[in-house]
């Protein structure tokens, strides 16, 4: 029998230098600049208070000082807080790159256009919480596939159309789901009785008939 691609020591030396390449590629000075790119893309209205200090740095941990941010020993972001602020402009795709991400709660901000498939990358989160926006597109529930941690998922009161994403049901941990608010379609999805943890599941206010 031949061996291709060489021996498997080489091998696996070529996969840790790639995946060491890759965690060095995002460190955390990226996720200062991921956070200026998110306040670009977020911030729709020119306002000399909203996110008035997420501002460039050259230190390495400024960015865990950003209100409503906070970070785990590795300076990396693992918490964003951002209720209640005049934004107006959309979530950029750059959000996937916050990989460490546990707890995003980006809520009552105005925002408006979708969900980036990006952040299907985040699969850390427990904690996902969009209400109040204006975010106005489909839900891409393929996202969730990989959120195996995910316990909160709150899109209470958006402009989200489209069909209702079935994938919750694959969502073991997950306990709080709210939907409602929104203009989903469709019939409410058998999946959705699945879902063995739930404690709370809102529909209300969802423009669709549900008995
Ligand atoms: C932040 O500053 C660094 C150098 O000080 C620069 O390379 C980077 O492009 C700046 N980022 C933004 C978003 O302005
Ligand atoms: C998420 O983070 C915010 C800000 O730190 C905090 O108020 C909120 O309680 C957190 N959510 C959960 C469920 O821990
Ligand atoms: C969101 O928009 C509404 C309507 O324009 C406005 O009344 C409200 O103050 C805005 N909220 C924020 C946080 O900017
Ligand atoms: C999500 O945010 C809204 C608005 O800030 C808040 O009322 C709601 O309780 C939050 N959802 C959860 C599950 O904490
Ligand atoms: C959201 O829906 C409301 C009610 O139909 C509509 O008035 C508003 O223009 C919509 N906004 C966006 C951003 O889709
Ligand atoms: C979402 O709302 C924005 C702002 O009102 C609008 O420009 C955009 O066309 C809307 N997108 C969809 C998919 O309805």
């Amino acid at each position: 029998m031949k061996h291709y691609g060489g021996s498997p020591i080489r091998s696996h030396l070529l996969i840790l230098f790639l995946s060491l390449s890759l965690s060095a590629c995002f460190s955390y000075s990226d996720d200062l600049d991921v956070l200026l790119k998110l306040k670009h893309a977020m911030l729709a209205v020119s306002d000399d208070v909203a996110l008035h200090d997420w501002t460039n740095s050259t230190s390495p941990t400024a960015h865990c000082s950003f209100s409503g941010v906070s970070c785990d020993e590795d300076a990396r972001v693992v918490s964003i807080s951002v209720t209640n602020v005049r934004l107006f402009g959309h979530i950029p795709p750059e959000i996937g790159l916050l990989t460490q991400l546990v707890n995003l709660t980006l809520t009552e901000d105005n925002l408006t256009g979708g969900v980036p498939l990006e952040m299907a990358r985040l699969t850390s989160l427990r904690f996902l919480n969009l209400s109040a926006n204006l975010l106005n597109s489909s839900f891409p529930g393929e996202i969730l596939t990989g959120m195996t941690e995910l316990e909160v998922l709150d899109v209470y009161n958006n402009n989200f159309s489209g069909l209702l994403p079935a994938q919750v049901a694959g969502m073991s941990k997950l306990r709080y789901l709210s939907l409602g608010g929104n203009f989903f379609s469709g019939d409410l999805p058998e999946a959705f009785s699945e879902v063995e943890n739930l404690e709370f599941l809102g529909v209300q206010g969802t423009y669709f008939l549900w008995f």
